[in-house]
This record gives structure tokens, C-alpha cells and sequence, in this order.
């Protein structure tokens, strides 16, 4: 069966055309003004509504295996296919640690049998598995991961010569996670010095200063050029690592990228005061002169992608006492396109700037075969979206296992109608469609 989404306006290549969109099998056949239904042929009257590719969100922690009293693979992809998102790389901060091309194949298991988006890994470095990343295969997943700042799951990448050795060695996306040790370790001692165990949760940005950030986004980009690795620097933070990063060349050319994510776009050091453990994430939420400068860069192609660095934890684990007890990150996955889309409706960024951040440049960027398009030929993970019916966050509408969002309470003026993976109807109308739809994504390398 064929599916026919008629008169859409349909965002996709710089452009918004309106017509037509027929789905058939796994992929988009055709796209043209009118097309006319032939044979066994589901037709869908779009009304003028937004139909976008599938968005692709390079960055989300899903938890299994080993810590799934927080997320599975399968609640938190039924979360990002509600949010229209379509494809998700997951990271390797898992127990056991996804650092070894067995346990990464483990995890590709459980996703085929689960996941109802499709899906890749990160492979994680440490200061002792090179042989194990040398003998990775290039087109296995998306990359491999370095936490070149610790955070979440003990991964801190800190021996000088193993990431020299990381960066000359590998030949695929290396994705960083940067914020340097020592003076987070020295802000801390400090602000502990003053408060004790009762640090304030404003206090954050300040311990994962600005300075950190840039202290090793910087350093990890110079041993790039020194290396010649291909760097993609994940969840830019500040407005001084902006600097960093050029604009003078397209996307696929680039050696050094950028990921920025939804809640450094969306929230800022004043928002501690009501949202507090929440927004604790690494890197910190920080000024919302960073968050101006982070806005800029993005709509000046400094920035390549937005993501999400979706990281649930129990609300009980955000509700810890004590400032180093709780653990840093927060689910998004569900609500990254409409927060972006509500940024449309202020008049931030265009509805196509979107598109090619979220599903454009993360399929160049990872060289991910035949998705992040509507193009004929291409797979049919395409997002119904309505840009005029307004609703408001709320806990029985989060499909989250954690079951909390710091998004509560927030309005959106858009809504993800239908969300079709792979040519499969996944989501529609408030309900995930019960059945597992994703692929292993692959890759042109
Ligand atoms: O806030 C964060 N949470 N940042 C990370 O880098 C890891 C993540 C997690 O896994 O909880």
C-alpha cells in the first residue's frame, strides 16, 4: 500500500514547495504538485500543513543497556518519533560502556528489536581501547565519542598522548564532549570552600565555567589541525567558542563542526532560579549573552547542527540533596523540532534554517545515505507538523520513562501531527503506532 500526503507545504532543500507527496514502500516516490491516486493508495488531505524530512538528532542518551530505571531504547524512541524526530545517534555512556565493537553490536540489537526510529551509536574512546577503534569499521556507526570533560557514566578521555594517538589514528567523525578537568575540579573546590555540600544550583555555570568550555574546545581544534582528525565538537555552550569555528566553507568540506543544543538555545543562568536541578546539564546552561551569541553563530553557519544531548534521569535522582549528588542532563527528545518551530513563530530563524540544521546537516555531516531530504528516492521519514494549534507541556502528555521535562508548563504554538519512519506510519494524532519501524542507519563513507 501506497501512502499520498496531497497539498502540503512541504519544507526541504532551501525551499517551501506546496503539493504532494506519495510514499511507497520505505521511500518517497514522488513529489510533485498534484499527484493523482493510483491502486491500493492511502490518501492524506495535508490542509496546507508543514511537512518536514524527519529530524535527525546526533546526540541523545538512551540509557540501555544498564540504566534502565531512567530510559530504554524503546520509551525514549517512541518519545523522539512523537517529536518527529526521526533518526538518533546514541552515546556510549551506558553500563556496560559501549566501548568495545561487541557491546556496540549489543546495542544494535537491542535497537533492531526496539527502537521505533532509526538508529546508530557512537563508539566511546578511552585511555586504553585505540586497537579497538582502529579495527572499527567506518561505515559500522556514526563515529566515536571522546568525553574529553567528564560527565555522566566515569568516561573522562584524559591521557595527552592516547588522544593524540585517538585523533591521528581515527579516520572517522570524532564527537567531543569538552570541558577541561582541572578547572572545573578547581571551581568546585572553591565554591565548595564557600558553601559546602549546599552550593547553590545558579553556581553551576560557574564551576562548568565558560572557561573550561573553552579551555578544551580549544585545545582539542588545534590538535584537529595538527592531526588532520575530523572534529565535530559537541554542545557548544559559550559565546568566546563560537570564535572558534568557520563559516567560509560548506558544510561538507568542513573538518571541524558544530553541534549546539536546544536547551543552550532555549534557557539561561535566570532560569535556575525557578527551574533549578533541572537544568543542570554538562555543559552548563550559562548567560543569556552566550545563548545571543550561540543564536548568531547558528544562523551564520558556525554552528552546523541543532541536537538535543537528550540525558533522562529520575526526577528522584534530580531531587537529591546536595549540589554534586544530582546528575546532570535532562530529557528533550520529544520537544526539540517544536521549540525550534516556536523560534519560527517569534521570527528567530526561518522554518527552512531549521530544517537544514536538524535534518539536512547532520546527514552531511555524518554522510548518512538517503535521509534528512524530501527527495524522491530517498527514505520516506517525513514529519506532518501544524504550525497553528497551540498546546501546553504537561506530564500526561510526556512519553518519557522518567516522566518529567524541564519543558512543563511551556506553550507551543506548533504540533507533530503524523510522523512516518521508513514509509511506516509511526505516530499520529497523540499515539505511537505499537510496532517497531526504525533501521540501522547507513552510512556513504
Ligand atoms: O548533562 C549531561 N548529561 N551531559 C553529558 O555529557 C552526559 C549526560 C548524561 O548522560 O547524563
Amino acid at each position: 500500500m501506497k501512502t499520498l500526503i496531497k497539498n502540503a507545504r512541504m519544507v526541504s532543500d532551501g525551499c517551501i514547495g506546496e503539493g504532494d507527496l506519495l510514499i511507497a514502500g520505505d521511500r518517497i516516490e514522488k513529489i510533485a504538485k498534484d499527484i493523482t491516486p493510483v491502486g491500493n493508495c492511502k490518501v492524506i488531505d495535508a490542509g496546507g500543513k508543514l511537512l518536514l524530512p524527519g529530524a535527525i538528532d546526533d546526540q541523545v542518551h538512551f540509557r540501555e543497556p544498564g540504566l534502565t530505571h531512567k530510559a530504554t531504547i524503546g520509551s525514549e524512541s517512541a518519545a523522539a518519533v512523537a517529536g518527529g524526530v526521526t533518526t538518533f545517534f546514541e552515546q556510549p555512556n551506558t553500563m556496560p560502556q559501549t566501548i568495545s565493537i561487541e557491546r556496540l553490536e549489543e546495542k544494535f540489537a537491542i535497537a533492531g528489536r526496539t527502537s521505533y526510529a532509526n538508529y546508530s551509536f557512537f563508539l566511546g574512546g578511552t585511555n586504553d581501547n585505540l586497537e579497538e577503534l582502529k579495527r572499527l569499521d567506518r561505515k559500522a556507526c556514526a563515529g566515536v565519542k571522546l568525553f574529553l570533560g567528564s560527565s555522566t557514566g566515569n568516561m573522562l578521555v584524559d591521557n595527552e598522548r592516547t588522544i593524540e594517538e585517538i585523533f591521528s589514528n581515527v579516520d572517522l567523525v570524532i564527537a567531543a564532549h569538552c570541558e577541561d578537568e582541572a578547572t572545573i575540579r578547581k571551581n568546585l573546590g572553591y565554591y565548595e570552600s564557600v558553601y559546602g555540600e549546599n552550593i547553590p544550583m545558579g553556581t553551576h555555570p560557574l564551576i562548568r565555567s565558560a572557561e573550561a568550555c573553552y579551555l578544551s574546545s580549544s585545545k582539542a581544534i588545534a590538535l584537529a589541525k595538527k592531526t588532520g582528525a575530523r572534529l565535530h565538537v559537541f554542545h557548544l555552550s559559550t559565546a568566546r567558542e563560537t570564535a572558534l569555528f568557520r563559516n567560509d566553507i560548506p558544510l561538507k568540506d568542513k573538518k571541524i563542526t558544530a553541534e549546539v543544543c536546544v536547551h543552550h538555545l532555549w534557557f539561561s543562568d535566570a532560569d535556575y532560579a525557578e527551574k533549578g536541578s533541572l537544568i543542570k546539564w554538562n555543559p552548563a546552561v550559562k548567560t543569556a549573552e552566550d545563548r545571543g551569541a550561540l543564536w548568531t553563530a547558528l544562523l551564520d553557519d558556525r554552528l552546523d547542527v541543532i541536537a538535543t544531548d537528550h540525558a533522562p534521569h529520575t526526577w528522584e535522582e534530580k531531587h537529591q540533596v546536595g549540589y554534586g549528588r544530582i546528575p546532570s542532563g535532562a530529557p528533550l527528545v520529544q520537544h526539540s523540532l517544536v521549540a525550534m518551530l516556536e523560534k519560527v513563530q517569534e521570527g528567530v530563524i526561518s522554518v527552512e534554517k531549521v530544517v537544514e540544521k536538524m535534518c539536512h546537516n547532520p546527514a552531511i555531516l555524518f554522510d548518512i545515505a538517503d535521509r534528512g531530504y524530501l527527495r524522491e528516492g530517498y527514505f520516506a521519514d517525513v514529519v506532518l507538523v501544524d504550525m497553528n494549534s497551540p498546546w501546553v507541556v504537561a506530564k500526561d502528555n510526556l512519553l518519557y520513562k522518567c516522566g518529567w521535562s524541564p519543558m512543563e508548563g511551556q506553550g507551543f504554538r506548533s504540533r507533530i501531527v503524523s510522523t512516518w519512519v521508513n514509509g511506516n506510519l509511526a505516530y499520529d494524532n497523540g499515539g505511537v503506532i505499537p510496532a517497531c519501524y526504525g533501521a540501522r542507519v547507513c552510512f556513504n563513507r
